[in-house]
């Protein structure tokens, strides 16, 4: 199972010291994540997307509310809330399957049973042939279809993702993003997604949380209706996007952004 439940979530990072203020970075977030669905959260930068995803796997706690799996109120990070970062994150110094397996070897499964789930996932993602191969001497597309792997291998129930293609080339993105949707389709599993890509939202969720400026709480929650694999050129995909581009611009008052971001916005 993997049903993942934020109830009225609030974080505020204290201040430092004196001169530094408290930052409120979520007020009140709730919403679930329903078993095997994909689930993406969608904001401005700093609306407290990471923060989220921080709390959802333990790497921090919420300053009021709580996140519970299956009923369960989580706990520090385990195997059953697996993450896939942004920059990669892998073990230089371990082979493909090295990285893979590493997850593997905390659940004490035998070698054969290590060796054949950590193949089946390399084959997944379509690393095959590159087993013995070190991180350094792969791409960067390459390296987090490693990570998706190694994340995958270990059966969790819930998949959290930080803007896990952010830093590929557009091909590379736009390619792994299809691979996401083939992966998810195969293997069935709750996925939390965090991404700026209102496209990649639309083309992978079934759910899409659109949050509000900081602090960030949810202004949205929109099903996304439609069979996969999705055409960003069908009237539906075309209608959905500019749907969540108001909602998102809404939230954008250009009076309250600092001048140098204001230019690029
Ligand atoms: N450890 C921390 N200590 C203090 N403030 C923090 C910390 N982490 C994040 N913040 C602040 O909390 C707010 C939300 O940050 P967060 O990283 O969650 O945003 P985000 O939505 O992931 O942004 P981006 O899209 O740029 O990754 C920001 O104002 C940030 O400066
Ligand atoms: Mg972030």
């Amino acid at each position: 199972m993997g049903v993942l439940q934020v109830q009225n979530v609030v974080k505020i990072y204290p201040g430092h010291s004196a001169s530094d203020e408290p930052v409120k970075a979520l007020a009140n977030v709730s919403f679930t994540v329903h078993n095997n669905e994909f689930c993406s959260i969608l904001g401005h930068s700093g609306c407290g997307k990471t923060t989220l995803l921080n709390i959802m796997a333990g790497f921090d706690s919420a300053t009021l509310g709580r996140i519970t799996l299956d009923g369960k109120p989580i706990g520090p990070p385990g195997w059953e809330r697996a993450m896939i970062f942004q920059d990669y994150a892998l073990f230089p110094w371990l082979t493909v399957v090295g990285n893979v397996s590493f997850g593997l070897k905390t659940k004490k499964l035998p070698p054969d049973e290590q060796q054949r789930l950590a193949q089946r996932q390399i084959e997944l993602v379509g690393l095959k042939g590159f087993e013995n191969r070190y991180p350094h001497q792969l791409s960067g597309g390459m390296r987090q279809r490693v990570a998706i792997a190694r994340a995958l291998a270990v059966d969790p129930s819930v998949l959290l993702m930080d803007e896990p293609f952010a830093a590929l080339d557009a091909q590379n993105r736009s390619m792994l993003q299809d691979e996401m949707v083939r992966i998810f389709m195969e293997q069935q599993k709750t996925m939390v997604l965090v991404t700026h890509s209102i496209e990649e939202a639309i083309k992978l969720s079934d759910r899409i949380i659109v949050m509000t400026r900081r602090p960030g709480r949810v202004k949205a929650d929109i099903v996304v209706d439609m069979p996969r694999p999705r055409l960003e050129e069908s009237p539906a995909f075309v209608a959905m996007k500019a749907r969540i581009r108001d909602l998102i611009h809404d939230e954008f008052d250009l009076t309250e952004v600092p001048a140098a971001q204001a230019s690029q916005a």
